[in-house]
């Protein structure tokens, strides 16, 4: 009779005595003269299924063709273990191979596999416990956004990858052009003439979604993008990715503070769908790298975040430095708070999540809701211990005279924007929203030190590799 494949996360949860079919990579090959161990992983789940194989001359020449790496397919009894570890495995009766796995050139075979070296190797490193844990953590959590958004009411709005204005305004965008940049047109004035590029216009790929996310948000009440980003800022941290992925809600009728309640909620949410369904997986990185892990997680969705106004904020850090605490860069009204202030006011002075607001105009977007000051806005960063920020939001300029006034202020060109402004010209409404940095979100709930880390293939300064 023909058996189906069962997947090991399964095997490990059936009762001994049936005959079954594995397949996966082998992981570990040990034994003695009489019989072999196989640990078998399929992806299935951080745990192997352990094989046992009788050594005798049907089976001797397929075990020496078998080593870490390679990849095979077993049938056999389940049966129970007698080792620790495991209830059950499989008693080998049948063994095909379906690919060997050089052991002298196999990248994996090395004992000592830095981050650093499995980067290099990113095309392979997924064949890791460690990067099997984070992938798996990874698509978990995507799929615990949608289901948070969905169970909201949320429409999921698609918006643009190509794009022609610049949400952030911080200039930070990667061309897209099919221009012969051997041969580049120009106009009578000696400027590229971007009537002959594809889109007949000067585009990029997007910075953040929101722009469009508004549009949504000021029909649809209330929607989330989800996609990739791009930014060509040039900065080589731990923190920041070139291409990385961004969750942004957008809702008419909520102010500033319903924004933050949401963010709060929202990430809560999803920290505890992590430690309610991916155990196996944080329980292992735990266990590997950080022992605090799960007592970090558990400790933001049981504590309240903090609230505080950019101003307090800044008191608080002035205070330190005349205690001695030592910053690399500046603290005083109007500065732009670095990781070292963000993780200072979260790790030292709070010890909880920090939710600031208030900030100085000046450091932020020209979409952002003036406060009566003149001074502040209405933005909302959320930051995080060993993070920093992992939320950026705001609630939205609403009043067209004085979002015209800002954009005219910041000398942007209105040309790409009318279609924005048009949303404060029809039926505007007060509305706020916010973006989530994803894997800024899995640095934290896996624990890893190195955004490179948490994203399958990273996009970094000189480096677009696999
Ligand atoms: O604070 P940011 O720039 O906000 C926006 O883009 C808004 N338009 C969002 C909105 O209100 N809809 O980015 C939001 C978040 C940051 O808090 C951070 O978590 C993440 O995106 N982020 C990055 N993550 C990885 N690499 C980078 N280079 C990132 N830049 C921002
Ligand atoms: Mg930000």
């Amino acid at each position: 009779m023909e058996i189906v494949r069962t997947k090991v996360k399964d095997l490990l949860k059936m009762e001994a005595g049936v005959e079954v079919l594995a397949k996966g990579w082998v992981r570990t090959k040990r034994g003695n003269k009489e019989i072999a161990f196989i640990a078998l992983n399929d992806g299935s789940t951080i745990k192997n299924i352990q094989i046992v194989i009788d050594k005798n001359e049907a089976m001797n020449p397929l075990l020496a063709r078998i080593s870490t790496g390679a990849c095979i397919g077993v049938r056999g009894k389940l049966v129970e273990s007698v080792g620790s570890g495991q209830d059950v495995e499989i008693k080998a009766s049948g063994i095909e191979i379906y690919g060997e796995c050089d052991p002298v050139r196999y990248p994996l075979q090395k004992k000592d596999t830095s981050f650093e070296y499995l980067r290099t190797v990113a095309h392979l490193r997924p064949r890791t416990n460690t990067f099997g844990a984070i992938y798996r953590l990874r698509s978990q959590m995507a799929f615990a956004i949608h289901d948070y958004f969905h169970s909201k009411g949320f429409v999921y709005l698609h918006t643009p990858l190509i794009t022609e204005s610049d949400c952030e305004g911080a200039g930070q965008m990667f061309q897209v052009t099919t221009l012969d940049l051997e041969n580049i047109p120009r106009n009578k004035k000696g400027n590229i003439d971007f009537s002959k590029d594809f889109f007949g216009k000067q585009t990029s790929l997007t910075v953040s979604g929101q722009l469009e996310g508004e549009l949504g948000a000021t029909a649809l009440g209330e929607i989330y993008t989800f996609g990739p980003t791009f930014r060509a800022e040039n900065s080589n941290t731990p923190r920041h990715l070139a291409e990385f992925w961004m969750i942004e809600p957008e809702m008419a009728f909520y102010d500033i503070k319903d924004n933050m309640d949401l963010a709060e909620d929202f990430i809560k949410h999803l920290v505890s769908y992590a430690l309610e369904h991916c155990m196996d997986d944080i329980q292992f990185l735990s266990d590997r790298y950080d022992p605090e892990l799960v007592e970090r997680l558990k400790s933001v969705v049981s504590t309240e975040f903090v609230r505080l106004e950019y101003t307090e904020g800044i008191k608080i850090l002035e205070e330190a430095k005349k205690n001695g605490v030592e910053f690399e860069y500046p603290v005083f009204w109007g500065a732009d708070l670095q990781s070292e202030h963000e993780r200072y006011l979260v790790e030292k002075h709070f010890g909880k999540p920090v939710i600031l607001t208030g900030y100085p105009k000046e450091i932020k977007a020209f979409y952002m809701k003036q406060n009566p000051d003149g001074k502040t806005v209405r933005a909302m960063d959320v930051l995080f211990p060993k993070i920093g920020e992992i939320i950026g939001g705001s609630e939205r300029e609403a009043d067209l005279g004085k979002l015209e006034a800002r954009i005219t202020e910041l000398g942007m060109s209105r040309q790409n924007l009318e279609w924005y402004i048009d949303t404060r010209r029809f039926g505007s409404c007060p509305h706020s929203g916010f973006g989530l940095g994803f894997e800024r979100l899995l640095l934290f709930i896996t624990g890893m030190q190195n955004i490179r880390d948490v994203i399958p293939f990273p996009r970094t300064p000189k480096n677009a590799e696999f």
